[in-house]
C-alpha cells in the first residue's frame, strides 16, 4: 500500500466552469479513484483561486464585491464537481482563512529569510496576465493589454534559485512530465531567471492579501495561489498531516500553466525550505475546431449540458479516452458521439446485453456454472488476469487513455469470442459447454466493470449490481454461478446522429 496526494489547480473564479477545467478535475478523480481501488491511500486536493485582477474585474463587471461575487460563482464548481462524481478530500477557496494564514506566515519568512526586497521596476505590464512581461514577450504579440508601467514593488529573490532548480530537474527525472514539458522548461531556465514580482500596490488592484510587512501593497495572485496546495493539507496548523501528503504530491493542469508551477512554485519552495512536490504533470489543451476553449472566445463548452443529455459517465468516459495525455484534443459532438456509440453502445454495452439475454434465455436467467476451459476459454482467462498490470503500468507513465484501451480491447475481444462460439447455437446441442462459453464472457463483462469504475463510477456499478457481482477484485472468478441476473435496460443506449444537425 502506498500514498498520493493528487492536485489539480485551483480555478478562476471569474466565469462559470467549462470543460477545460472538467477535464484536469476528472483526471484527477480517475487517478484518486484508481488509487483507492489498488488499496492506496489518497489525499485528493482541489478548489478555487479567488484573488486577483481577474477576478475583481469580473466582480466589477457584475456590480458586485468581490466576496460575494466568489460565494455566488463557487457553488457552481462545486455542484459541478458533485455532479460530475468528483470525490476530492478537500476543497479549498483562497479566500479562507486558513489559506490567509499560511499565505501572510510564508511571506513573512521569506521576507525574515532576506530573500523579499523592494526595488523600483519599470516595464511592460500585461494587464491579461497580470505580469511584467519582457521585450521579447511583448514583441511576441501574444499578450493582451499591454502598457508600460513604472512601480515601486516587492521582488522575491528566484534568480537565487536557478541554478538549484536546473539540478532538481536533472536529478529528478520524473519531476516533469511528460518529456517535452520538462525540456521545455530546462529551456526556459537556459536564460538567466529575473526575480519575481510579488506585490500589487492597492492603489491599482486590491483584491488580494496583504502583505504582513508592508500595507500599502497585496500579493501578486500567483504567489498566494500556488501556496493552496500546501495549505490543503494543513501546512503551519496540522504537521502530522502535512508531512503524511506533502512528499507524494502529483500537480496536474494543462500546459498554460506550466512556468508558474514549474519555475515560481519550486524556488518558492526552496525558499521556505520545502521539499519538492514529487511529480507536476501538463497536459494539452482541448480544443473547439482547432483553437483552445476559452471564455473570451465564447466557444466554451458546457459540461452540464452534456451530462444532462447523455449522462455522467459517458462524459468521462469520452474525456479521459479521448485525449491522449500531454497532446491537445479537438472537442466536437461528433466525436463524442462517434466515440460513445463505438465503445459504450457496441462493445460495453452491448457485452452485458448479450450475455444477460443468452443467460435469460437459455439459463432462466441465472449465471451457468462453467465446466472444463478450453484453449480459447483460457487465453480470455488470461488476458483478463493480465489486466491489472497492463493498467498499472499504463498509470504509472499517465497514459489514462491506453490504460482503458487495454481493458476496452479485451471487451472487444470477448465479443468476437461470442460470436465465434456462438453459445446461441451450442446451446442446442451442449448446453453445458453454451454455459461455460456463456461463464466466460460474463466474468469478463464483470471484471472489464471493474476495471472501468475509476473512469465511470456509476454504469460500472449498475453492470456490477445486475451482474449480481459481490466481489469487486477484478481477479478472475469473482462471478458466482446460480446468481439470478437482474433485468435491465441498455447501459448505454445508441444514440442516433441526426443528419441534418
Ligand atoms: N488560477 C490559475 C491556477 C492556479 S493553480 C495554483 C488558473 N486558473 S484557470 O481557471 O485558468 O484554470 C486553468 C486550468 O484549467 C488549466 O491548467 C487546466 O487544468 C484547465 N483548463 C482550462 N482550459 C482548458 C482547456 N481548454 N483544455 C484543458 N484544460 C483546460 O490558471
Amino acid at each position: 500500500m502506498s500514498k498520493i496526494y493528487i492536485t489539480t489547480p485551483i480555478y478562476y473564479v471569474n466565469d462559470k466552469p467549462h470543460i477545460g477545467h472538467a477535464y484536469t478535475t476528472i483526471l484527477a478523480d480517475v487517478l484518486a479513484r484508481y488509487h483507492k481501488a489498488e488499496g492506496d491511500q489518497v489525499f485528493f486536493l482541489t478548489g478555487l483561486d479567488e484573488h486577483g485582477q481577474k477576478v475583481q474585474q469580473a466582480a466589477q463587471k457584475r456590480s458586485m464585491s468581490e466576496q460575494d461575487h466568489c460565494d455566488d460563482l463557487a457553488p457552481r464548481f462545486t455542484e459541478l464537481w458533485k455532479k460530475l462524481e468528483i470525490q476530492n478530500d478537500d476543497f479549498i477557496r483562497t479566500t479562507q482563512d486558513r489559506h490567509i494564514k499560511v499565505v501572510k506566515a510564508v511571506l513573512q519568512k521569506v521576507y525574515d529569510s532576506g530573500d523579499i526586497y523592494a526595488d523600483e521596476y519599470e516595464g511592460w505590464y500585461s494587464v491579461a496576465e497580470e505580469r511584467f512581461i519582457t521585450e521579447t514577450e511583448k514583441e511576441s504579440g501574444e499578450f493582451r493589454d499591454v502598457k508600460c508601467l513604472k512601480e515601486r514593488n516587492w521582488f522575491f529573490k528566484m534568480s537565487k534559485y536557478q541554478q538549484k532548480l536546473v539540478d532538481h530537474i536533472n536529478e529528478h527525472p520524473d519531476f516533469i512530465q511528460p518529456e517535452h514539458r520538462k525540456n521545455e522548461v530546462l529551456g526556459f531556465l537556459k536564460k538567466p531567471l529575473n526575480d519575481l514580482c510579488i506585490s500589487r500596490p492597492k492603489e491599482r488592484m486590491s483584491w488580494g492579501i496583504e502583505l504582513p510587512f508592508d500595507s500599502d501593497y497585496v500579493t501578486y495572485v500567483w504567489f498566494d495561489a500556488l501556496l493552496n496546495y500546501i495549505t490543503g493539507i494543513g501546512f503551519n496548523s496540522d504537521q502530522k498531516k502535512f508531512d503524511t501528503w506533502w512528499t507524494l504530491s502529483v500537480h496536474l493542469m494543462a500546459k498554460d500553466i506550466l512556468t508558474t508551477h514549474c519555475v515560481y512554485w519550486p524556488t518558492m519552495l526552496f525558499s521556505l525550505g520545502l521539499p519538492l512536490p514529487k511529480k507536476i504533470f501538463a497536459h494539452g489543451w482541448w480544443l473547439i475546431s482547432e483553437t483552445k476553449m476559452s471564455k473570451s472566445l465564447g466557444n466554451v463548452v458546457n459540461p452540464l449540458d452534456l451530462v444532462d443529455q447523455y449522462g455522467v459517465d459517458s462524459v468521462r468516459y469520452y474525456l479521459m479516452r479521448e485525449m491522449v495525455l500531454g497532446a491537445d484534443a479537438n472537442f466536437s459532438l461528433e466525436s463524442f458521439i462517434k466515440r460513445y456509440n463505438s465503445d459504450l453502445a457496441n462493445d460495453f454495452g452491448n457485452l452485458l446485453n448479450r450475455v444477460s439475454g443468452l443467460i435469460g434465455k437459455y439459463f432462466d436467467g441465472k449465471i451457468p456454472e462453467p465446466q472444463k476451459l478450453t484453449v480459447e476459454d483460457k487465453d480470455i482467462q488470461a488476458q483478463v488476469n493480465a489486466l491489472s498490470s497492463e493498467i498499472k503500468e499504463q498509470i504509472e507513465k499517465m497514459r489514462v487513455h491506453d490504460a482503458i484501451e487495454v481493458v476496452m480491447k479485451v471487451v472487444r475481444h470477448v465479443n468476437t469470442y461470442l460470436e465465434r462460439q456462438a453459445p446461441w447455437k451450442v446451446a442446442k446441442e451442449d448446453l453445458a459447454r453454451a454455459g461455460t462459453i456463456l461463464y466466460v464472457a460474463t466474468e469478463t463483462m464483470r471484471a472489464s466493470a471493474v476495471h472501468l469504475s475509476p473512469v465511470m463510477p456509476s454504469k460500472t456499478e449498475e453492470a456490477l449490481k445486475i451482474l449480481g457481482a459481490v466481489s469487486t477484485t477484478a481477479k478472475w472468478g469473482g462471478l458466482k454461478s446460480g446468481t439470478k441476473l437482474e433485468t435491465h435496460e441498455a447501459l448505454f443506449p445508441r444514440i442516433e446522429m441526426n443528419k441534418d444537425a
